[in-house]
């Protein structure tokens, strides 16, 4: 089993010796579905080329913060957005120094100030270069600020010297990137979801919509599935290319949808409604296209609408109904309205996000949002809607283990 597959790593290579390790890495990382892009520092270029990096990745070795022309590929914001996990492997000493002290004086040292992922560093050095007092403040002060720390060993170094500062193997580096993604927090799970909006029809060519892109969707069912889950996404119209894995039922209108969910509801664990459904539809649907009226006077006409079911509602009424989660999507009192949905609704959870910011929500490709349970609540605050997606998964397994304990108190 590939224990890494769609993760992405940007691995930051530093000046040492050990920089030649990181070569057989990307290959390693690879091995196991992971998709690397490689920074190194400039010193990381006296031992090893960026194009063995480059050929090894498959992707161009990013190098310098002004750069322009790499820059305009991917600059340091996108790659820090890119990545789920930032490697420093083989971190120096220096590298360390300069991470701790904050500053952003070459690409890597900005790529990881920019960076809201994960970041761990592999140290290798000298064995009184990793002793030395500042070395040692450096290390427990980044430890301290959440970054996570593989190795090093101890053992022979290049410099003919015994003692702690090799750099972990190559497997163990492997083996500590696998272990920090939770592959597993839903497996043997069904996962429903729908995503985008639906679209209404008002004659054979006219339609009634909103917004929405379907971005969110798509990215939680992506995160679902990265969770070991079985998903199935059931989606609006949306301009989305299907995610590999993931069974999609595309549908058109609001009643598509009900039947669909409907259709797959049976075993279904979770139920999560990202889909913005339209509230309401035209009572008929004209069979022609609607003539403009010849009578220049009448410059008004009427569609009259009736409410859609509504999806998540029925879903939350069956028996036994999966653990439901639904989306409020406000432009105002955003946190008292999602509580509201929540208790109407009778669901387990709701994440509120204000589609009023043009920064976040409808469209972009940030979010920031609040997860809210009857008894609780976490802000998660504005981020790609990656990390958002795979937050809310990580929230909504947590509950649902908690839900499946009788003794839980905690809903
Ligand atoms: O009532 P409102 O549309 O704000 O509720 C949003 C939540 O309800 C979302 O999770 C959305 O997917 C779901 N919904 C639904 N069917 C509707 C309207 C909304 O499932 N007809």
């Amino acid at each position: 089993m590939k224990h890494l597959t769609n993760k992405r790593i940007l691995l930051g290579v530093t000046g040492g010796i050990a920089a030649y390790k990181s070569a057989e890495l990307v290959r390693r990382l690879q091995d196991q579905g992971a998709s690397v892009r490689v920074v190194m520092t400039q010193a990381a270029t006296e031992f090893i080329t960026p194009l063995t990096m480059q050929a090894l990745s498959g992707y161009p070795v990013h190098l310098n913060i002004l750069d322009t022309e790499t820059e305009s590929v991917m600059g340091h914001i996108e790659l820090a957005r890119w990545a789920d996990l930032i490697l420093i492997a083989p971190a120096s000493a220096d590298f360390i120094a300069r991470y701790n002290g904050g500053l952003g004086n070459d690409l890597l040292t900005t790529v990881c100030l920019a960076a809201e992922c994960q970041i761990a560093i592999a140290p290798a050095m000298n064995q009184a270069m990793w002793s030395n007092n500042q070395t040692q403040a450096n290390i427990r002060a980044i430890e301290t600020s959440n970054v996570l720390l593989f190795g090093p060993e101890s053992g022979l170094q290049a410099c003919g010297e015994i003692g702690q500062g090799r750099l972990l193997d190559v497997d163990s580096l492997v083996q500590k990137v696998s272990q920090f993604f939770p592959s597993t927090i839903l497996a043997g799970k069904k996962v429903l979801i729908t995503a985008g909006p639906t679209r209404e029809a008002i004659d054979p060519v006219r339609y009634i919509s909103n917004h929405s892109s379907g971005k969110q969707g798509y990215a939680i069912a992506e995160a679902a599935v990265e969770a070991g889950a079985e998903v199935i996404l059931i989606s609006g119209p949306t301009n989305l290319t299907p995610p590999e894995r993931i069974q999609t039922i595309d549908i058109i209108s609001a009643d598509d949808m009900l039947a669909a969910v409907l259709a797959e509801l049976d075993g279904c664990d979770v139920f999560i409604g990202v889909a913005a459904v339209a509230d309401f539809k035209p009572v008929a649907v004209a069979e022609q296209k609607i003539k403009k009226n010849s009578d220049q006077t009448v410059q008004s006409m009427r569609i009259e609408l009736k409410e859609n079911p509504d999806i998540i509602a029925s879903v939350a009424k069956t028996q036994p109904r999966p653990f439901t989660v639904g989306f409020a999507a406000e432009t105002e009192n955003l946190t008292q309205y999602a509580k509201t949905k929540l208790k109407k609704k009778n669901l387990d959870m709701i994440i509120a996000n204000n589609v009023a910011d043009k920064a976040i929500g409808f469209n972009s490709e940030n979010n920031a949002t609040t997860i809210i349970w009857p008894t609780g609540e976490k802000v998660l605050p504005q981020m790609s809607k990656r990390n958002i997606a795979s937050k809310i998964i990580q929230t909504i397994a947590e509950k649902l283990a908690a839900k499946t304990s009788p003794s839980d108190t905690n809903r």
